[in-house]
């Protein structure tokens, strides 16, 4: 028996849920959610995503409520992947004003205004036809001093189409200093960079591939992406470098497996770190559900809860508008 026993009783302050509520060292707000969404280029009606129950590929106009939804249930921002109608060698379609994306931006910032924060992802991979993450040297490498050019002119478009924050998660070397200059030449000094810092190969993608249609057609991303075996120090030089080159907040991603990584990022950084739970850990949580082997809601609640805890001041989550309403 220990020696503190029985005057230390832990229980007592468990012992209600007032108790629990008033003691509770973690809290989620909605204010901290992102919504991830997906639009797609020349379709009426929304499409399901199979592989991610409750999601789908929005049309223009379901984007549009979506977005009023989220704002109403007070989400605090939300992200943007396009899938374009047309693909090819180089993404054109990344910067194409006319572009699926730039077009829903300007819808969405049009329906919600300040609302919610309106963010892009930036990067090539849903708009190359190789459906890798930069263009192509001729031996089909990633040429990664090459891609930068693209990052920044979609960065560019992104943000005349109305983007309020720009978030490049390509993991290309230099990626953040390319695009901080390129907004900065193209008058938009004041548009911040959340950077996707700390991003791992990782098979909890899978259903996003689907989703964004973008799977690699050759290879994969490891030569890109960190390794989830990789260098102890890897993340925290990730971070290091981003934030050198001008990022304004960092990413974590995924968030589940990678909780110790994203407290030692939050020990080190004085900017908000995001954590993006992943496609995979969403649609592990709906399979399991759906076998009625897992209580939904709570593993919901409790996976958000943990990646809050571990340091997360900002959590892009595909429940962001349900968790929003529920809290
Ligand atoms: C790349 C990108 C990916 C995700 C977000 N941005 C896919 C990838 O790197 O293969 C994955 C998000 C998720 O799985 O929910 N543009």
């Amino acid at each position: 028996m220990s020696a503190e026993f029985p005057v230390a009783r832990p229980r007592r302050l468990r012992r209600s849920a007032a108790m629990r509520r008033l003691t509770a060292g973690t809290r989620l707000h909605p204010a901290d959610l992102v919504l991830p969404v997906f639009v797609k280029e020349g379709i009426d009606e929304p499409a399901p995503v199979a592989s991610m129950p409750g999601v789908v590929q929005h049309s223009r106009d379901s984007l549009r409520k979506a977005a009023r939804e989220a704002a109403e249930a007070g989400v605090g921002g939300m992200i943007l992947f396009g899938v374009p109608l047309v693909k090819d060698a180089v993404g054109s379609a990344a910067d194409d004003p006319g572009g699926i994306v730039q077009r829903a931006i300007a819808d969405v910032v049009a329906e919600v205004g300040d609302a919610l924060v309106v963010m892009s992802d930036t990067c090539l991979d849903e708009f190359t036809d190789h459906g890798h993450c930069g263009i192509l040297t001729e031996d089909g490498e990633v040429d990664n001093d090459a891609t930068l050019a693209r990052y920044a002119s979609a960065a560019i478009a992104q943000a005349r189409a109305g983007s309020q924050v720009i978030a490049p998660s390509g993991m290309m070397d230099g990626q953040v200093a390319a695009i901080r200059a390129g907004l900065d030449g193209a008058g938009f000094a004041h548009i911040p960079i959340l950077a996707y810092s700390v991003k791992y190969a990782s098979a909890f993608y899978g259903p996003f591939r689907d989703a964004a249609e973008c799977a690699p057609q050759f290879g994969d991303r490891s030569s890109y992406q960190q390794d989830p075996a990789g260098p102890l120090g890897e993340a925290l030089r990730e971070v290091r470098l981003d934030l050198a080159e001008g990022a304004d907040a960092v990413m974590v991603k995924p968030a589940l497996a990678y909780l110790d990584i994203l407290r030692q990022v939050r020990d080190t950084v004085d900017v908000p770190v995001a954590a993006y739970q992943v496609s995979g850990e969403y649609a592990m949580v709906e399979a399991a559900a759906a076998n009625g082997w897992i209580d939904r809601n709570r593993a919901i609640m409790e996976s958000l809860v943990a990646i809050r805890r571990a340091g997360a001041d900002l959590i892009l989550t595909y429940w962001a508008t349900e968790v929003a309403r529920r809290l």
